[in-house]
C-alpha cells in the first residue's frame, strides 16, 4: 500500500512481549515504511554496560557510556536466522546477544536513567525524521513522537506473552524456563510502568489492539482495517 509523506510516522507501544515488534515489522513491510524497534537500543546499551563491566548502579557512568556508543540498526540483509533487523554496536553484530537473559534482567534499570533516555530518544527522532517509519517501544506515542498521526497500544494477557517469549527462546536454546520468563515479564512491566521518566503508558489518543489468541496475520489485518488507513486510501 502507498501512503503520502504526511502520514510519516506510526507509533506502536505496549508491554513486554506483547507482539508489537512482529506486528510493527509486518506493518512496515506492508506500507513500505522503515521499521525501528527502540527496545533494541536500550538492550544494546545494557549489553555494553555488562560487557564493559560498568557499575549498573552508577547512573553517571552508564549515561557517559551510552553517549559514547556507535549504534546502528540495519535491515536483516538476507540473514536467514529469524532476525527482524541487524544491530551493530561499535561495528560488531550483537543482534542475538541482545536477547541474552542477562540483558533481559538488567535492561529496565538502564532504561530508567534519564540521561540514557535523553540520548536514545534524540537518536530515535533523528531516524524517525528521515521519513515514513513505524516506531515501536514504550514511550513512542507519549514522548518520542507525540504528534504521530496513528498510535497503537498493543496488549496481550501476561500468560500469552510469556508463552510467546518461551517459544521464541526455544528456537534458539534448549534450557528455557517458562516460569522464569513469566516472572521476568511481570517484573519488567512493573519497573517500566512505574519509573519516573517516560513510564510505559498508553497515549490518550492511542488505539488498543489486544493480540491475545490472535495470529500476527490477523492482527495486521485488524490494524489495516482501521479508519486511519481507510482515510489514507481515499486521499490517494
Ligand atoms: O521485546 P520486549 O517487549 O520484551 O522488550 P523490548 O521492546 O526489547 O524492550 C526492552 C526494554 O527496553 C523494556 O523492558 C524497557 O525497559 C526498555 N524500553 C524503553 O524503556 N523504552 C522504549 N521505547 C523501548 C524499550
Amino acid at each position: 500500500m502507498q501512503t503520502s509523506s504526511k502520514d510519516a510516522a506510526i507509533a506502536i507501544d505496549g508491554p513486554a512481549a506483547s507482539g508489537k515488534s512482529s506486528v510493527g515489522l509486518m506493518l512496515a513491510d506492508d506500507l513500505g515504511y522503515l521499521f525501528l524497534d527502540t527496545g533494541c537500543m536500550y538492550r544494546a546499551v545494557t549489553l555494553a554496560v555488562l560487557r564493559r563491566k560498568v557499575d549498573i548502579n552508577d547512573e553517571q557512568a552508564v549515561v557517559l557510556l551510552t553517549k559514547s556508543l556507535d549504534l546502528a540498526i540495519l535491515p536483516p540483509d538476507g540473514s536467514k536466522d529469524g532476525r527482524l533487523y541487524t544491530v551493530l554496536l561499535n561495528n560488531r553484530d550483537v543482534t542475538w546477544d541482545l536477547r541474552f537473559g542477562e540483558v533481559d534482567v538488567n535492561v529496565s534499570q538502564v532504561s530508567a536513567y534519564k540521561g540514557v533516555r535523553r540520548d536514545l530518544v534524540r537518536r530515535q527522532r533523528e531516524i524517525a525524521n528521515q521519513g515514513k517509519v513505524v516506531v515501536v517501544g514504550r514511550d513512542i506515542g507519549t514522548v518520542v513522537l507525540p504528534d504521530a498521526p496513528l498510535k497503537l497500544f498493543i496488549i496481550a494477557s501476561v500468560e500469552e506473552r510469556a508463552r510467546r517469549r518461551w517459544l521464541e527462546q526455544l528456537e534458539r536454546t534448549e534450557n528455557v524456563d517458562y516460569e522464569q520468563i513469566l516472572k521476568d515479564i511481570v517484573r519488567r512491566d512493573r519497573i517500566d510502568g512505574n519509573r519516573q521518566h517516560s513510564p510505559l503508558r498508553q497515549a490518550t489518543d492511542a488505539i488498543i489492539i489486544d493480540t491475545t489468541n490472535k495470529s500476527p496475520e490477523s492482527v495486521l489485518e485488524e490494524i489495516l482495517a482501521l479508519e486511519y488507513f481507510q482515510s489514507i486510501r481515499t486521499r490517494r
